[in-house]
């Protein structure tokens, strides 16, 4: 490797190829603090801990639990439709396409709540590699700026293309689900929404004559302007919408309980192993979010302390208030009730439903629901703004992504390019299952975090780390296998829509981003 050298303007390059060119982790942190440029610092660790939660417990936990835990089978309509992995496998074993296509999923029963903790496991792997990068390097780019400082810039710029499908892609998903469930929730009191305006333009391959999901829009933009007014108010706002949907749970979690008929429990892993895997695969989904809390390093107080807390400490509530639903979930129903219909779409009220339980605690049910929608929309606006603003920063994307508001200190642009990047998406189409473009997106930036973990451990070792992961390389390894392995069983079309994704966004690297980054040519 050719010795660094140092250029006029203080850049040092790494390498003679600008695409392996890694940014001095001492120059990130001394830009962070350029006037005009820094965020304000007001977060502690339980905001932070909270904006985690805020971010993890969405629609997830509500809508998924019943349909993995009740198994599913079926032939794939065709070969992109079908997982990875499966395809694989059952054309080695069978020898033909036709068997490649047969796919399906055991049903994992009431051991669902093994499946929350393996993945709570697998998540917390990558979760050690993040927090250990955060504190190191507690600049707002997350992922994006850590491959920065290992990897070099081309991979920089396709972790931050890549984080699109997490935030973007993500929130339009959930953006789509809060307006449909506002809209059903609004006719229970007697309040019907205009179809025309409350339904997506797009859905189910066809046009459905709606003009505007206005619900879906409107929710993003209210957020926005909370967002664009300031860290601290939104954090605020996120504290109180996080303890509604806790003690949503915990009111599911205690009248739940008192409904379990033990004999539900058993068979409690109708498809051992396998089910519990395949069933994890599932709701990884739930744990998506664990991450944002490092978009937050800029504006957090002690970002190298409080940073690992926030993110270790938010997997930890959840990881028991998931395991908690599933165990009185599957205590009050047998787990084949949810293979299909109302019961799979909304597991958990269909079994108060069903049960009959009061409609007061059932109400508390649905509004903790909504809140966790709405906080977990709110982190993932706040975060992508953040990625944006700092690629801007590092001149890959244009210069208004980095403004910071003269008064409230936020990236303004960038938050409401955020805005409207959503927001319009979620006006008008249902973008059903490029909601798995989101977890491929999630996967793969776990696994370049954790590879950055060891090449940066070798690479500077010295460098001072406020929190280290355990048995480097073997964590950050198994980390970089259980996400990849979870990759594979996505489908061949999520796989094919996310080479398409990364292929345009290299495509803006090589015209713009190239010309104007720092280790560009003059
Ligand atoms: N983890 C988030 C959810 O479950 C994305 O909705």
């Amino acid at each position: 490797m050719p010795q660094p050298t140092t250029e006029p303007a203080q850049v040092v390059r790494t390498s003679d190829n600008q695409l392996f060119c890694c940014k001095s982790i001492d120059k990130l942190i001394s830009e962070s603090e350029a006037p005009g440029q820094r965020l304000q610092k007001t977060l502690g660790p339980w905001s932070l801990t909270a904006l985690g939660i805020g971010a993890i417990i969405g629609s997830g936990i509500f809508v998924l639990t019943g349909t993995a835990a009740a198994g599913e089978y079926f032939q794939a309509p065709s070969l992109l439709h079908a997982q990875a992995l499966d395809v694989i496998v059952n054309f080695l074993r069978t020898g033909s396409t036709a068997g490649a296509l047969m796919h399906g999923r055991p049903p994992a029963g009431p051991s669902i709540a093994i499946s929350f903790l393996l993945v709570a496991i697998a998540c917390s792997f990558a979760g050690l590699c993040y927090a250990e990068l955060a504190s190191m390097i507690p600049i707002a780019g997350s992922a994006y700026t850590y491959s920065y400082a290992t990897l070099g810039e081309i991979f920089a710029w396709i972790i931050g293309w890549d984080l699109i499908l997490e935030y973007v892609v993500s929130n339009v998903a959930v953006a789509v689900g809060f307006a449909g469930y506002t809209k059903a929730q609004l006719a229970v009191f007697g309040l019907n929404l205009p179809e025309k305006w409350a339904s997506p333009v797009w859905a189910g391959g066809q046009w459905t004559g709606a003009y505007f999901n206005l619900p879906g829009f409107l929710i993003v933009f209210i957020l926005t302007l909370l967002l664009v007014r300031g860290v601290k108010e939104s954090a605020e706002t996120n504290n109180i919408m996080v303890t509604v949907k806790i003690g949503a749970i915990l009111t599911f979690l205690v009248v739940g309980a008192m409904l379990v008929k033990p004999a539900n429990w058993t068979p409690f892993a109708p498809s051992g192993f396998a089910g519990i895997v395949t069933g994890g695969a599932i709701v990884f989904f739930t744990y998506i979010g664990f991450d944002s809390v490092s978009t937050a390093a800029e504006e957090s107080r002690n970002p190298q302390k409080d940073l690992p807390f926030g993110i270790i400490m938010s997997l930890v509530v959840c990881t028991l208030l998931y395991v908690g639903v599933a165990v009185v979930l599957l205590g009050m129903m047998k787990y084949t009730t949810f293979v299909s219909g109302a019961a799979a779409e909304a597991p958990v009220a269909y079994a108060m439903k069903y049960l009959g339980v009061h409609p007061f605690f059932r109400s508390v049910i649905v509004i903790g629901a909504l809140t966790g929608m709405i906080s977990s929309l709110l982190v993932f606006q706040y975060g992508q703004a953040r990625i944006w603003y700092a690629m801007s920063r590092d001149g890959l994307l244009p210069k208004l992504f980095s403004a910071v508001h003269p008064k409230y200190k936020t990236p303004h642009w960038s938050t409401w390019i955020a805005c409207f990047a959503v927001g319009i998406p979620a006006g008008l189409v249902d973008i059903g299952d490029a909601a798995d473009l989101a977890n491929i997106g999630t996967l793969f930036a776990f696994v370049l975090v954790s590879l950055g973990v060891i090449i940066l451990r070798r690479k500077q070792p010295d460098r001072k780390r406020a929190f280290r992961v355990p048995f480097v390389p073997w964590f950050p390894l198994i980390s970089v296998l259980l996400c990849g392995g979870l990759m594979f069983g996505l489908t061949l079309i999520t796989w094919l829509r996310f080479v398409i994704w990364l292929a345009l966004g290299l495509l803006i690297y090589v015209f713009y981003s190239r010309h104007r980054s720092e280790f560009a040519k003059k």
